[in-house]
C-alpha cells in the first residue's frame, strides 16, 4: 500500500441529481434527489480509500459514477488525467476495463442460471481483446485459484457455494480484466463476521499481488479501518471529513465522524470507559431537501447560526493549519475540533 503515490482517479465537484417528477399524463420535474452533491477527492495508486456513512448518504451512487455505470449531473472524474465522464464508444469501453466494481450482495448479483465459469468469464465476452477465446477457460481457472476457490468447481452454479465463496466469485469476475481500480460497494456487509475477515484479507492480498487501488464502501467504520489507508466520511451527498486512518479514528474533528466513531465497539475497557457515547438525534434529512449551510446541522450538538448560513468547505481547519499534527486534515466543519479539546464547539470564529 502506497498512499503517497500519484492519483489514479481525481474526482472534482461530482454531482448526481435524480429528478423527482409528478403527474400521470404530463410528467414534470418538481425537484431532485441530490444523491451526490459536490464530492472531490483523489484516489492514489495502490491505496485503499474507505467511504463510510449512513444509509442513503450516496455511497452507492458515488460508486456507480466512479465505474461509469451512470453519468454525473456535473463534475469530473479524471483517470490518467482524462475526464472519463465525457467519453463514449470505444474510449469509454477501454476505460471501463480498468475500473471495475464488486457488488454488495453475492446472493443477487450473480446470475443463478450461469455456471461460475461463465460468470467469471463474462467480461471477456464484452472485452474479447483481454483474452483470446481459446485461453479463457484457463484464465478463469487461474482466477478461481487466485481467490481461493477450487478450479475444479468451474461448472458449478452459484447456489452450490456459500455466501463467502460467492463473494469470492464476484471478486474473481472483478479481476478478470486486470483492472487498476476496484470499487467495492459493501463487499462484506452481507456476510457473517468470521467470513468478513477472510474476504477482507483476500482483498488485501490481491491488492498487493495485482497493484490495485480500491474504493471500499461500507457503513461499518470498524470494517473500513482494517483495510483503509485513508477514510472519507460521507453525509447527505457530501464529504464531511477525509484523512488517514490514524487521523480519522484517533483525531476526528468533524462532529459527524465523532458520532459515528462513538458507536463503534471498543475492545479495550479503559478506552471504553474514557469514551463518551454520542447519540445522534433526529433522522437524516431528505436528500431532496437538504438543510441550508452545513447539512449536518439539524443533528449537530455544536450547530450555531453560521452553520445554517454558510456551507463549510472541506479544507484543513484554520486552527490546525501549519501545526502538522494529526488534526490537520480536511474537515467540512466551521468549528472543527478534536473531541474534548479546549474550546471544542465554543470558540466560534
Ligand atoms: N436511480 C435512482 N433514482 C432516484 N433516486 C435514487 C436512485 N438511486 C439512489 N437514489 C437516492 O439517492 C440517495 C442515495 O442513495 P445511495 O444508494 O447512493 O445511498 P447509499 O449510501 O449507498 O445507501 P445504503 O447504505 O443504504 O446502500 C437515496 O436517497 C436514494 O433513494
Ligand atoms: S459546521 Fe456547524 S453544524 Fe456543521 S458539523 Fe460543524 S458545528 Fe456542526
Ligand atoms: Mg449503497
Amino acid at each position: 500500500m502506497r498512499p503517497d503515490g500519484e492519483a489514479v482517479l481525481e474526482v472534482r465537484g461530482l454531482v448526481k441529481h435524480y429528478p423527482l417528477t409528478q403527474g400521470v399524463l404530463v410528467r414534470r420535474q418538481v425537484g431532485a434527489v441530490r444523491a451526490v452533491d459536490g464530492v472531490s477527492f483523489d484516489l492514489r495508486r495502490g491505496e485503499t480509500l474507505g467511504v463510510v456513512g449512513e444509509s442513503g448518504c450516496g455511497k452507492s451512487t458515488l460508486g456507480r459514477l466512479l465505474v461509469n455505470l451512470e453519468r454525473p449531473t456535473a463534475g469530473e472524474i479524471r483517470y490518467r488525467g482524462e475526464d472519463i465522464t465525457r467519453l463514449s464508444g470505444r474510449a469509454l469501453k477501454a476505460v471501463r476495463r480498468n475500473i471495475q466494481m464488486v457488488f454488495q450482495d453475492p446472493y443477487t448479483s450473480l446470475n443463478p442460471r450461469m455456471t461460475v465459469g461463465d460468470i467469471i468469464g463474462e467480461p471477456y465476452e464484452i472485452h474479447p481483446e483481454a483474452a483470446p477465446k481459446g485461453s479463457r477457460r484457463q484464465k478463469v481457472r487461474e482466477l478461481l485459484e487466485v481467490v481461493g476457490l477450487n478450479p475444479e468447481h468451474i461448472n458449478r452454479y452459484p447456489h452450490q457455494f456459500s455466501g463467502g465463496q460467492r463473494q469470492r466469485i464476484g471478486i474473481a469476475r472483478g479481476l478478470a480484466l486486470r483492472p487498476e481500480v476496484i470499487v467495492a460497494d459493501e463487499p462484506v456487509s452481507a456476510l457473517d463476521v468470521s467470513v468478513q475477515a477472510q474476504v477482507v484479507n483476500l482483498l488485501e492480498r490481491l491488492q498487493a499481488a495485482f497493484d490495485l487501488s480500491y474504493v471500499f464502501i461500507a457503513h461499518d467504520l470498524s470494517v473500513v479501518r482494517h483495510i483503509s489507508d485513508r477514510v472519507a466520511v460521507m453525509y447527505l451527498g457530501r464529504l464531511a471529513e477525509v484523512g488517514t486512518d490514524a487521523q480519522i479514528y484517533e483525531h476526528p474533528t468533524h462532529p459527524y465522524t465523532q458520532a459515528l466513531l462513538s458507536a463503534v465497539p471498543v475492545p479495550d475497557p479503559d478506552a471504553r470507559a474514557r469514551r463518551e457515547r454520542i447519540l445522534l438525534l433526529g433522522d437524516i434529512p431528505s436528500p431532496a431537501n437538504p438543510p441550508s449551510g452545513c447539512r449536518f446541522r439539524t443533528r449537530c450538538w455544536k450547530a450555531q447560526r453560521k452553520c445554517a448560513e454558510e456551507v463549510p468547505p472541506l479544507v484543513v481547519p484554520e486552527r490546525f493549519r501549519g501545526t502538522g499534527g494529526p488534526a490537520a486534515h480536511v474537515s467540512a466543519c466551521h468549528f472543527a475540533a478534536e473531541p474534548g479539546a479546549p474550546g471544542d464547539g465554543e470558540d466560534a470564529t
